[in-house]
């Protein structure tokens, strides 16, 4: 899962490369490289780290590559090698000649390599990616023609890849392929762009064709040709984005994050509308395309995701068999792919994902379409492969997401279980109508009541400073705020490096009361409702052992001032609905103990927003 960028056409490529790649860091950032078409020669610059750690390594090269236009960039999360500067990307082929760059993972590399070994190519890097720079170059030898090579090497590759290559014979040429992985390409005035993600050319242009799997395109600054894996050619569809090169601005935020919580509010009203108007009409999801009788005849949900999706899906679980009264399962994509599911044409299967590209995911939800289940897929990126494996497509309109820690598409796909199960609990009937309007017209105001808690956001942040020397971090919770627990630790954990865990509540006493001193917080989420007193009282027990403790609540109750060491309020809200309030607190926290500790908030370091590797 890295970020492969290039262009051709009339501009200086440098700043198109760079920026393209600033743009594309949330896939990866532990080394980046350029490659530019220079006067008699491709060359090639990398570095290690961040993509500032590139900037500074061509400021000496400025001039010689201020004419270059064109050229490929990549910015890597390392999977097969160490990220060094040899094997940062782009690689080449034994005399240089050739640059390639590459998103995802060839399977059969060790056996190419050994191949090509004995051809005489020499290898200087451990990755994967170096075999196919050797593979391409010895077609181009045989061929003489980039795209004939670029066909004729990808046929003896296995796995996934988004492949840009140039060939300095062929100057201003960019050719590219792809399999099992995103690349897509961005139609300019005065040139063409090749990016794995959108942001990396939006500013540029806003249309754009999706590359399909095993189709070639080769680019030059005046033409465009795609051809089939047969070397038919092909009419691309040419797409307007919707997108505003805004969205990729901090808009005086000092993070990506902080400004992506307070998108919240927002985000929660842009999915309402024409879905849920008023708590006395029913929710509208014409996206959902199961009828009355197939809804009926489900035994069983299956909810597969990775990550804060995860949490997300925990959630769906307790609203779905609540309101639908329809068993649940969820489970971590990895786990269900390797094991022998009972998935059959009467389960729905529901793959969430934030990004629609997450290789765990979109393999589970594969192997669910292949034994006939109808899958929904509710994702941030309709554009996504696995919104094209969907029967039902939810799409959540949170917005890019730029901050790797997901809180926005969090938020806005605990909305869309909101609607799905409230959609369906009206046409099965599971629910009184006065329950489900009560929830639909509490719905309608949670934006506000997100908006009290960031108003009261000093208060957070006080918290914050006070536990942002601890070590460990533990959060409870029962019932539906369980999976919050579970966010609100992974959200800390992931860009505080705190070691931070959920539990459910009632499990403190079974094993992890063990750990707890005067120095642990315990955090305990206490939403008013049917777990209320039993929250209550596993407290007490961990205050026993004299933990440091902090409630989350929308409770007045005067017997909290006493147990708990600070107190964090939010509205009062239905238990039901409180997980979407509860953890706008919780990502607060963890932001605000990632700024005091100077943690780099935004690129936490080892994760990338979207894992393309299984
Ligand atoms: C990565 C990200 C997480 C995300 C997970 C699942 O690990 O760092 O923030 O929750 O992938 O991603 P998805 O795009 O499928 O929601």
């Amino acid at each position: 899962m890295c970020g492969i960028v290039g262009y051709v056409g009339k501009n200086p490529v440098l700043d198109i490369l760079l920026d393209g790649l600033e743009q594309l860091e949330y896939r990866g950032y532990d080394s980046s490289g350029i490659a530019v078409k220079c006067k008699d020669n491709i060359n090639v610059y990398k570095a290690v780290g961040k993509l500032k750690n590139l900037r500074e390594e061509l400021t000496p090269h400025a001039y010689e590559i201020s004419k270059s236009t064109s050229g490929i960039g990549h910015i890597r999360w390392a999977t097969h090698g160490a990220p060094t500067v040899v094997n940062a990307h782009p690689h080449t082929c034994n005399c240089g000649n050739l640059v390639v760059v590459h998103n995802g993972i060839i399977e059969n590399y060790v056996q190419l390599k050994a191949k090509l070994e004995a051809r005489g190519c020499v290898f200087r890097s451990q990755t994967d990616t170096e075999t196919v720079a050797h593979l391409i170059a010895l077609k181009y030898g045989e061929t003489k023609d980039l795209t004939k090579a670029v066909a004729l090497a990808t046929k003896e590759v296995e796995g996934a890849y988004a492949l840009e290559v140039m060939h300095n014979d062929e100057p201003d040429k960019l050719v590219i392929t792809k399999r099992n992985a995103p690349l897509i390409i961005g139609i300019g005035e005065d040139g063409y762009y090749a990016a794995s993600d959108i942001p990396a050319f939006i500013k540029h242009t806003n249309k754009a064709i999706y590359l399909s799997d095993n189709q070639i395109a080769t680019l030059t600054p005046q033409s465009l040709k795609i051809q089939d894996e047969n070397g038919a050619e092909i009419t691309p569809k040419i797409e307007q984005l919707p997108w505003e090169p805004v969205a990729l601005s901090k808009m005086g935020y000092k993070h990506y994050m902080l400004k992506e919580i307070h998108e919240q509010p927002d985000v929660i009203r842009n999915i309402l509308v024409g879905k849920l108007h008023t708590s006395d009409s029913p929710v509208k999801l014409d996206e959902v395309k199961l009828t009355k009788e197939n809804l009926k005849d489900l035994t069983r949900i299956q909810v597969i995701a990775c990550g804060t999706s995860l949490h997300a899906a925990m959630i769906g679980k307790y609203l779905i068999e609540d309101l639908c009264s329809i068993p649940v399962d969820v489970e971590a994509s990895s786990e269900y792919i390797y094991r022998k599911t009972v998935t059959d044409s009467k389960t729905l299967v529901i793959g969430v994902s934030q990004s629609g590209e997450t290789a765990d995911t979109l393999t589970a939800i594969k192997q669910a379409k292949e034994k006939g289940s109808h899958i929904l897929i509710i994702t941030n990126r309709p554009d996504s492969a696995m919104a094209r494996e969907a029967d039902s497509l939810l799409s959540v309109n949170a917005g890019i997401e730029v901050s790797v820690a997901a809180t926005k598409s969090y938020i806005a796909q605990l909305t869309s279980f909101y609607l799905l199960a409230l959609y369906m609990a009206e046409i099965k009937g599971t629910t009184p109508a006065d329950v489900l309007k009560k929830l639909k017209s509490e719905m309608l105001i949670l934006p506000q009541k997100i908006e009290q808690i960031l108003a009261n956001k000093e208060h957070i942040q006080k918290c914050a400073r006070k536990y942002s020397s601890t070590r460990d971090f533990i959060y409870i919770a029962r019932g539906i705020n369980y999976p919050t627990a579970l966010e609100g630790a992974l959200k800390l954990k992931e860009i505080s490096y705190i070691n931070a865990t959920g539990y459910p509540a009632g499990e403190l006493k079974h094993g992890p009361i063990a750990m707890l001193d005067e120095i642990m917080p315990v955090l305990s989420i206490l939403m008013k409702g049917s777990v209320y007193e039993k929250i209550l009282s596993n407290s007490e027990e961990a205050r026993a052992r004299n933990a440091q403790m902090i409630a989350l609540t929308n409770s007045d109750d005067s017997k909290l001032e006493n147990l708990f060491d600070f107190i964090i309020h939010v509205p009062d809200v239905d238990e039901m609905l409180s997980p979407i309030l509860a953890i706008v607190p919780l990502q607060l926290i963890a932001y605000y103990i990632a700024e005091f500790l100077g943690k780099d908030v935004d690129q936490p370091r080892n994760l990338a927003k979207s894992v393309t590797v299984e």
